[in-house]
């Protein structure tokens, strides 16, 4: 029995969840034994190399790749979807200029729902409609934010670029090398979508009680945002920046164990032998790292990896490599959880209608460990 393992009078609790199947689901196959991902049954390295992120939502949503003609229908839509109302803009224009961008993403999405007159229709047609909304419009809002906060002026989206060209574009007015953008559409493929992670399990509970796609979104943006989760990423590249030297990586690593550290961007629930997205992820951060011509923050990560595994056996997750594949594309280190979001509204989505189709409420019990049943004392003899 694992450490987790709570054994009770009559059940036995596992925290935390671990090891228990509570559905099914055909979205994609999390294999910790051979260390590998599948959507809806392609592996992510062949996603990777051979489709957009565009293509991948797609099939995410549908099950299959999509045609050529079914493809720029998709594109066409995604593209005509793109701008937020005056009403939406102004509103990011007013978040505080202090707030973390997740939390404005997270009300930007919030805000969208009261703005859909059809929000509580369920059925997979209007569901899929919402979906592409908030695939759509969430990297304005997030590009938009971006450059409220900076003082800049707002860039609106252009149609004749991909997802991926068009939120640098928002972002820093100009698109990138075409292998810099590629590196990123890589990432977005792989934050796509990752099981019955906590956002998603979290985006299916908020469905299950019959509510709104907006709403189990919003809950989980909320969800990826700790740093055990999503925010991970972000948290990796200000340790890359505490350290700052390869010279001082293998010492600091050594002291944050002997301390008793939790070193983020290491570690997972359910690969315990390494996660299947980090070798792409780490040989398009590398490409990048020769673009750019800046080794320094691969050559800490591959110290830091090193003890770790040697000391503890506990391998890096994808938000290891792109922490700093993010800082390379110019990225400041708040906006990458929010860029791990644009990428996993996708898979949230495709759950959420996966739940909506064959719902049933989730409603798990507990075992109550407070104090036995007692009598009501009135105010009066509390005194
Ligand atoms: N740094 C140091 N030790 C770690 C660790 C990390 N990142 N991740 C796990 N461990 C250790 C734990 O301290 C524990 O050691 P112990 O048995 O001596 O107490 C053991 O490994 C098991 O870890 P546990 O916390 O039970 O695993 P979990 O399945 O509950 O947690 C994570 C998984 C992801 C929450 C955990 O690995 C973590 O916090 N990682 C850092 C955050 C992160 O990168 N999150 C992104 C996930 S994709």
């Amino acid at each position: 029995m694992s450490s987790n393992t709570t054994p009770t009078n009559t059940v036995e609790i596992k925290k935390g969840l671990e090891g228990v199947v509570v559905d099914t689901s055909a979205v994609s196959k999390v294999m910790p034994e051979t260390n590998s991902l599948t959507y809806r049954g392609y592996p992510v390295q062949d996603l990777s190399e051979k489709c957009t992120f565009e293509e991948v939502a797609y099939l995410l949503w549908h099950g299959e790749l999509p045609s050529k003609k079914e493809l720029e229908a998709f594109v066409q839509e995604e593209r005509s979807l793109r701008t937020i109302s005056p009403e939406l803009a102004s509103v990011i224009k007013l978040f505080p200029k202090k707030a973390h961008p997740m939390d404005t993403v997270r009300t930007a999405v919030s805000y969208l729902g009261m703005e859909d007159s059809d929000i509580w229709s369920q059925d997979r047609k209007s569901n899929m409609v919402k979906a592409k909304k908030i695939f759509s419009k969430v990297p304005t809002m997030i590009a938009m934010d971006y450059r409220c906060r900076k003082g800049l002026p707002v860039i609106e989206p252009r149609k004749d670029l991909s997802f991926s060209e068009n939120f640098f574009y928002m972002c820093f007015g100009e698109v990138p090398h075409k292998d810099i953008v590629k590196c990123f559409d890589v990432s977005m493929i792989l934050y796509a979508e990752h099981g019955f992670n906590a956002s998603t399990f979290t985006s299916r509970v908020v469905t299950s009680t019959m509510s709104d796609m907006y709403g189990a979104v919003t809950a989980g943006i909320a969800s990826l945002k700790g740093p055990l989760h999503g925010g991970a990423n972000e948290q990796v590249m200000h340790m890359l920046k505490e350290i700052n030297d390869p010279a001082k990586a293998e010492a600091w690593m050594l002291d944050a164990l002997a301390t008793k550290k939790k070193i983020m961007g290491f570690g997972h629930r359910v690969y315990k032998r390494g996660d299947s997205r980090v070798p792409i992820m780490k040989d398009y951060g590398q490409k990048l790292a020769n673009i750019k011509g800046e080794q320094k923050w691969l050559k800490i990560s591959d110290i830091l990896e090193k003890v770790m595994i040697e000391k503890k056996n506990i391998h890096p997750n994808v938000d290891f490599p792109s922490g700093p594949a993010y800082y390379l594309m110019g990225f400041e280190i708040d906006m990458y959880t929010p860029l791990f979001v644009m990428a996993r509204t996708t898979g949230w989505t495709a759950h959420i209608m996966e739940q909506a189709e064959n719902n049933r409420l989730i409603r798990p019990l507990t075992q109550y460990t407070g104090p036995a049943e007692r009598v009501v004392k009135t105010l009066a003899e509390r005194a």
